[in-house]
């Protein structure tokens, strides 16, 4: 199967972007569909990128701009809902919808969905990865045989622009006191944004990977408490970490959620009842070795937003 041109959903975010240079560096072309391409036009000088504005929940609008398309990514995905109480639905569910009935009239055959780990429509903890779940089944629903479909649940995603490890360095930074963590038990494997990359461009073409779920992750597990530590660490910053009992950290999510741009939310909270770990990491299966932390996040962690973007071109994505 060749690629020539790809159309992307939320390629203009963390994991688009990086994407996006990858399949820049494959002389593949996207065609970027983003709610406002002013805000990302950076993007447009990539060779073989173009943003295009669309209201991307509507077929008929986006099956115009699909012609000469041979694959479908979409990479939609939203932590928190805000005021809008359909977000979730809407993001993860409905867009799955309106994105298989543009793949079908446009005659895309194959389709690339990114997912969660954990993402689970019977026993979703929280809304997001209860929603997640739910557009990942939509997505590999037997009622389009014609549509190839592999979806990708990764743990915690980091890379320059990240916004774990450099949300909680920002918080370290601004709080000079004793810092209280939510759910400091939780453990996760966190994953390059590369390796992520490296995962969708590698599926694209394989065949055996058409209907697949899977779930990747990084070469290490860590507790949330530790990754504080290590950012702490990588900043130079002496913080202390106050762990959070279940009803502190609860409360915290009550509190941050009313605050403007939920910096932590009760579905927040929710997530992090599950660890965000694998069973079985799925990036092996691809021939892709995971990527340590320590290899990346002392490259960028600190810097500025312009040394981050350069120190992202430098690492190739
Ligand atoms: N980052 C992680 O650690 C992580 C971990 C597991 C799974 N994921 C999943 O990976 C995907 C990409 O994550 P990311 O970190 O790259 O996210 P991101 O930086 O927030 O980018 C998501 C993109 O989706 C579009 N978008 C956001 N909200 C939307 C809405 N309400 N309606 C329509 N479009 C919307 C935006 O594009 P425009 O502004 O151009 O429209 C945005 O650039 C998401 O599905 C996420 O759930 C991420």
């Amino acid at each position: 199967m060749k690629i020539s041109k790809v159309c992307i959903l939320g390629g203009s975010g963390f994991v688009g972007r990086n994407l996006i240079s990858k399949l820049v560096s494959k002389g593949i072309q996207s065609l970027v569909l983003t709610r406002s391409p002013p805000q990302h036009k950076d993007l447009q000088v990539l060779p073989g990128v173009q943003l295009l504005a669309a209201n991307i929940f509507d077929t008929k609008t986006i099956v115009p701009h699909l012609a000469g398309c041979d694959a479908f990514i979409n990479l939609v995905g939203i932590l928190n809902e805000g005021s809008n109480k359909q977000g979730f639905k809407q993001a993860h569910v409905a867009l799955v919808d309106a994105v298989i009935k543009a793949c079908r009239t446009a005659g895309i055959s194959r389709l690339l969905h990114m997912s969660a780990l954990n993402a689970n429509q019977d026993q979703g903890p929280s809304r997001y990865l209860f929603t997640k779940g739910e557009g990942e089944n939509l997505a590999h629903k037997p009622s389009h045989p014609h549509i190839n479909v592999t979806s990708f649940c990764p743990s915690v995603i980091f890379g320059a622009n990240d916004s774990f490890f450099n949300r909680f360095a920002d918080l370290l930074t601004l709080a000079p006191i004793p810092f209280p963590l939510a759910c400091p038990d939780t453990r996760f494997a966190p994953i390059y944004v590369g390796d992520v990359a490296d995962a969708f461009i590698h599926t694209l073409t394989h065949h055996d990977t058409f209907g697949r779920r899977f779930n990747l992750c990084g070469p290490r597990v860590f507790t949330l408490e530790a990754l504080v530590n290590y950012t702490a660490q990588q900043l130079g910053l002496k913080r202390k970490i106050v762990r959070l009992n279940d009803r502190a950290s609860r409360l915290q999510a009550e509190i941050l959620g009313r605050m403007p741009g939920q910096p932590f939310s009760i579905d927040n909270y929710l997530s992090l009842q599950v660890d965000s770990v694998c069973q079985h990491n799925d990036l092996l299966d691809l021939g892709i070795a995971p990527t340590d932390i320590n290899d990346i996040v002392p490259l960028y962690l600190g810097l500025t937003q312009r040394q981050q973007r350069l120190s992202r071109w430098r690492q190739g994505g």
